[in-house]
């Protein structure tokens, strides 16, 4: 991993890589979708952030089938084939997507949301960029909505940071990655990819009214948890 150009070479082959970079990526969409439907089946809005090819959309419109979307992908690439699923789904009239990033979006139609997701994003940012994002998102969660979240996010010792480290190295040497690309990977993170930490989460939400993370899933540092406004 040299590069995140979603725009570029990085979007053009993400459905190929990110289940090599994003352990039980299918697990997570499958329990997303769950705890979506089980939670929030009478909502009547979504905020989307960063669907990049909107693999996550159709578990979503089945989950939540009263609600109206609203979608932030600022990559044009991604976005297309985000539209292309919206199409295929037949939820155009369900949705609103705009080339915008979460930080840059301001008021929005139907905010605040009965339920806000924001997968994989979140990574993406630095440690401060992180927190105000999290702000940010939690802003736009409506009373008794729902928060749903996932990022890459290491344990806090350095210990047992590094013991999952190695056994994500050794996944992906099984998953038939290359020496050099598992460096090049390896490489990308704190200077591409950034640990969201837990204590960071608990804390942002914690400051903007929203009960503690339920964590839904970890599969090595790939994490997510899902939060209510009371
Ligand atoms: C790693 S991909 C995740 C895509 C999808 N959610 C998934 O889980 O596979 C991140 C996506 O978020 C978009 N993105 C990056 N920064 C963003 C921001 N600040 N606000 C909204 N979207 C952003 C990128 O264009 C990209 O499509």
């Amino acid at each position: 991993m040299t590069s995140l150009d979603f725009d570029g070479d990085y979007g053009r082959t993400y459905a190929r890589t990110i289940r090599n970079s994003i352990p039980a990526y299918d697990a997570l969409l499958e329990i997303a979708t769950a705890a979506l439907a089980a939670n929030g089946t009478a909502a009547s809005s979504a905020l989307v952030v960063g669907p990049g090819l909107g693999e996550e959309l159709p578990g979503m419109f089945a989950a939540l089938p009263e609600a109206t979307f609203t979608l932030l992908e600022p990559s044009e690439q991604m976005a297309r084939g985000c539209a292309a699923v919206i199409d295929r789904e037949g939820a155009g009239d369900r949705c609103r997507l705009l080339a915008l990033r979460l930080e840059e979006a301001g008021p929005l139609e139907g905010d605040p949301f009965d339920v806000v997701v924001c997968h994989h994003v979140l990574h993406l940012m630095h440690p401060e960029q992180q927190r105000q994002a999290l702000g940010q998102l939690c802003a736009r969660v409506k009373a008794g909505g729902l928060l749903l979240l996932s990022s890459y996010s290491e344990p806090a010792d350095a210990e047992t940071c590094d013991r999952m480290l190695a056994i994500g190295q050794s996944r992906l040497r099984q998953l038939g990655m290359a020496e050099e690309t598992l460096r090049q990977f390896m490489a990308g993170r704190n200077t591409l990819v950034f640990s969201l930490d837990q204590s960071l989460l608990v804390e942002e939400l914690a400051a903007a009214g929203l009960e503690p993370p339920l964590p839904l899933l970890q599969a090595l540092g790939s994490r997510m948890w899902l939060s209510r406004r009371p």
